[in-house]
């Protein structure tokens, strides 16, 4: 027998998040219960869901100096790069839609020269009933939401600290380098 979960608004989220000591964002079990036990409402979303056929969107719901929340909009097709989150805990919910996440092991990288061997390790499925926490210790990923699914998505994500670079990686060619994170909208509004 399954227990209903109930949704709760992004505002109500919020509130909560915010509730956690410091402590919370180290491990990766505690928020990863809480992502899963507070299902966010596609509704009240809507003041941060923006869509561009280029590319993802990333808009920001909340920031702290502990952490970010973004609302990822994902048209169908679309593909974020492999990267990494510069050592800092990533949490992922899917309120809209599905994705799939794609680990990778690194095998040897040399960031300053720009040279890495990455193997696919697994793929998963994150929707409404399933969050993920990006595993520390095997970081580098990449989300997608494959043509087949055929529907859009909206991923929110926690990530703490905050960061605004991170390291993307081409398995094919064995290259590496920074990037810089833009948001399309902070706080419902364009930047
Ligand atoms: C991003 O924050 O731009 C990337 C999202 C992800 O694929 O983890």
């Amino acid at each position: 027998m399954s227990t209903a979960v109930k949704q709760i608004s992004i505002q109500h989220f919020v509130t909560q998040l915010r509730k956690f000591p410091e402590s919370a964002f180290l491990p990766t079990d505690q928020l990863h219960r809480f992502l899963h036990d507070a299902p966010v409402d596609p509704d009240s979303l809507a003041p941060y869901l923006t869509w561009d056929r280029q590319h993802y969107t990333r808009n920001l719901i909340d920031k702290t100096p502990l952490y970010e929340l973004l609302a990822i909009c994902w048209e169908v097709g679309q593909a974020s790069s492999v990267h990494n989150h510069r050592d800092q805990n990533c949490w992922m919910a899917v309120p809209i839609g599905r994705l799939l996440v794609e680990n990778f092991h690194v095998v040897h990288q040399d960031i300053a020269g720009g040279k890495c061997t990455i193997t696919s390790a697994e793929t998963v499925e994150m929707n409404a009933s399933h969050p993920c926490a990006v595993d520390p210790l095997e970081p580098v990923h990449r989300v997608f939401n494959p043509r087949e699914f055929n529907q859009r998505a909206v991923s929110l994500h926690v990530y703490s600290r905050p960061f605004d670079t991170c390291v993307v990686y081409s398995a094919e060619q064995g290259t590496c380098g920074e990037i810089e994170l833009h948001y399309t909208t902070e706080y419902g509004k364009p930047t």
